[in-house]
């Protein structure tokens, strides 16, 4: 119960990672808000925390749009009192393009989700954290925008600059206790594991090439990450970006 008394929201809670962190925090004792922008992923995750005798409140949000966001956060603290975490993680996306083909209206697509999502719920969440004496925002990034993954300009030019948007909150909000953190998670995902199944060679590729030799599962390899930059354990932990990709990064 690391995180027992804390109230968290993680945006895009619906699948994916964002769920698996959600379904950990509400174990470690977290109240959790499923911020999610499809109705239907949003009351799913929070009926699973439910079912495990956890805490959850479902909150449709479009992370695209500011007064969802702002919306999302007076809910939060409306509901429970307080807002103790806030993990930023989800992202608008559409297929890959190259550079010279994306258009504004794509760029915008990662751009509007992913950074001012970001942006404005940070801004949001600050009054709150900065009145309670302190908090913790936890912004995933990817090392894709590190490596410069060709195909993905917008997505890794969103990326990079969550990354410098939390390393200077990170400077500017440390005087308040926020402490602010991003993971760079490891590929993962339910496609991604049937991918490989059907494609033995990808899988023999990733097992040789990767030092821990295979994807990311949300639950037990990502969230423990998530709950040791929430948890009192981080308390001397900001501006950090965590690759948590079982050494994907160093190949
Ligand atoms: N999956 C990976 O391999 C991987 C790798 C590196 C980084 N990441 C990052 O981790 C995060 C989660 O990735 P994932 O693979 O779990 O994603 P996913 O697509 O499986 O799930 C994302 C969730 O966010 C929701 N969402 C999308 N746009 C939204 C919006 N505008 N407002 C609110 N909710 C919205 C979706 O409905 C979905 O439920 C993303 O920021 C992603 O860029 C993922």
């Amino acid at each position: 119960m690391r995180l027992a008394g804390k109230v968290a929201v993680v945006t895009g809670a619906g699948q994916g990672i964002g769920r698996g962190i959600a379904l950990v925090y509400a174990r470690e004792g977290a109240a959790v808000v499923v911020a999610e922008r499809r109705e239907h992923r949003a009351r799913r995750t929070a009926d699973e925390i439910r079912a495990a005798g956890g805490t959850a409140l479902a909150v449709t949000t479009d992370v695209a749009d500011r007064a969802s966001v702002l919306a999302m956060v007076e809910r939060t603290v409306a509901d429970f009192g307080r807002l103790d975490v806030l993990v930023n993680n989800a992202q608008g996306m559409h297929e890959h393009r190259p550079l010279e083909d994306l258009t504004d209206e794509q760029f915008d697509v990662f751009l509007v989700s992913g950074l001012k999502g970001t942006f404005w719920a940070m801004q949001a969440a600050f009054p709150h954290m900065k009145a309670a004496g302190g908090g913790r925002i936890i912004n995933m990034v990817s090392l894709n925008a590190l490596v410069g993954a060709p195909g993905l300009a917008d997505y890794n030019a969103t990326k990079g600059a969550i990354q410098a948007l939390s390393r200077t909150a990170a400077r500017e909000w440390g005087r308040h206790g926020i402490l602010v953190n991003c993971i760079a998670p490891g590929a993962t995902s339910k496609r991604g594991q049937e991918f490989l199944e059907r494609n033995p060679d990808a899988a023999r590729r990733i097992a040789e090439e990767r030092p821990l030799g295979r994807l990311a599962d949300p639950e037990a390899d990502l969230a423990p990450v998530a709950v040791f930059l929430a948890s009192d354990d981080g308390h001397f932990v900001t501006g950090q970006t965590y690759f948590v990709d079982g050494g994907a990064h160093l190949t």
